[in-house]
C-alpha cells in the first residue's frame, strides 16, 4: 500500500533547502519519526546523501541522549557521521540484531526492490539491512521507480575482489549484460576512482562493477541477483530483494509518499 502526501509535523522552522536536499530532508525526518523511538537501543546507519538528515533528526528527537543507545554504521562516512553528532558508535559484529537501521537507495520499485550501492557500501548496508528487524529507505522523488534500472542507468553495482573482477565482468556480459547503455556510453564497466587513476575501492579493499541489464532481466530482480551472486568472486550484489518494511520518498510539494 502507499501512502501519498503526508505532511511531516514539525515544531520548528526548517531552513529553506534546494528542491531535491528538502525532499531528502524530508524523507529521513519523517522515517525517524515513525520507525525510531526511545524503545529501540540498537540503531543502524546506512550510507549517502540522505542519511545526514537522518541522523540530523535523531539528535532533534533527542535519542543521543541514552549513551547505552548504540548506533551501527555501514561504512566510513556513516561512522564519521556517527562520531561527529556525539551518539555512541557500535559494530555490527558486537550486535548481530539491530532494532531498526535506515537507509538511503539509488532506485526502488513498486515491490520495494532496490538497487543500492551507488557509494560502494552495499556490503556492509547488506549485513545491516539483514541484521535489522526493520529496514527502512529513504530516498528523494527521483528514486521511486516501477521497473529497477530506469532511472538508476549506470547498472547495478556489484562488489567483486579485486583478483577476481576480469572473469566476473566476462561472466556478466555471458549472462546479458548491456555493453552499452542507452545513451550510447559504455555499460558494463569497472567502477573507476573521480581521476581515473585507478577503480574504487570499497570499505572492504573490494573493486566495484557496474553492470546494466536489459529491462525484462530488470524485471524479475530475485532471480538477477541470485544469478549474480553465484558468479565467482562477486562478493555483494546492489539489489535488495524482500528486505524492506517500507520506503519514504521526500516530493518536491513538501510531501512524503510511503510504500509500504
Ligand atoms: C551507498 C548507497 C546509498 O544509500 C545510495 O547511493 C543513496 O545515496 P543518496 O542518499 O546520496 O542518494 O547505497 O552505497
Amino acid at each position: 500500500p502507499v501512502t501519498p502526501g503526508k505532511q511531516l509535523p514539525t515544531s520548528v522552522e526548517l531552513p529553506v533547502l534546494p528542491a531535491v536536499e528538502g525532499a531528502k530532508r524530508l524523507a529521513a525526518y519523517a522515517a525517524v519519526d515513525d520507525y525510531v523511538g526511545l524503545q529501540h537501543k540498537v540503531i543502524g546507519i546506512g550510507s549517502g546523501s540522505t542519511v545526514p538528515y537522518v541522523v540530523d533528526r535523531i539528535l532533534a528527537q533527542g535519542l543521543q541522549a541514552n549513551k547505552e543507545r548504540v548506533f551501527i554504521p555501514t561504512g566510513f562516512q556513516s561512522k564519521e557521521l556517527i562520531i561527529k553528532a556525539g551518539l555512541t558508535l557500535g559494530d555490527v559484529d558486537q550486535y548481530a540484531t539491530i532494532d531498526v537501521t535506515i537507509d538511503g537507495a539509488d532506485e526502488v520499485d513498486n515491490e520495494l526492490n532496490s538497487i543500492k550501492g551507488g557509494g560502494a557500501c552495499q556490503l556492509r548496508e547488506k549485513v545491516l539491512a539483514e541484521a535489522a528487524e526493520t529496514w527502512i529507505m529513504v530516498a528523494d522523488y527521483r528514486k521511486n521507480s516501477h521497473v529497477l534500472g530506469t532511472t538508476w542507468t549506470q547498472g547495478i553495482p556489484i562488489e567483486v575482489a579485486p583478483f577476481a573482477y576480469a572473469k566476473v565482468l566476462t561472466n556478466l556480459s555471458h549472462m546479458g549484460s548491456l555493453s552499452t547503455l542507452p545513451n550510447g556510453k559504455p555499460g558494463l564497466n569497472l567502477r573507476m576512482g573521480k581521476m581515473k587513476a585507478g577503480p574504487v575501492v570499497s570499505d572492504n579493499g573490494n573493486f566495484i562493477i557496474d553492470a546494466p541489464f536489459p529491462e525484462e532481466m530488470m524485471k524479475k530482480p530475485v532471480d538477477l541477483l541470485h544469478r549474480i551472486k553465484m558468479l565467482t568472486g562477486v562478493v555483494e550484489v546492489g539489489l535488495f530483494c524482500g528486505m524492506a518494511k517500507a520506503a519514504y520518498f521526500g516530493n518536491e510539494d513538501g510531501t512524503v509518499m510511503i510504500r509500504r
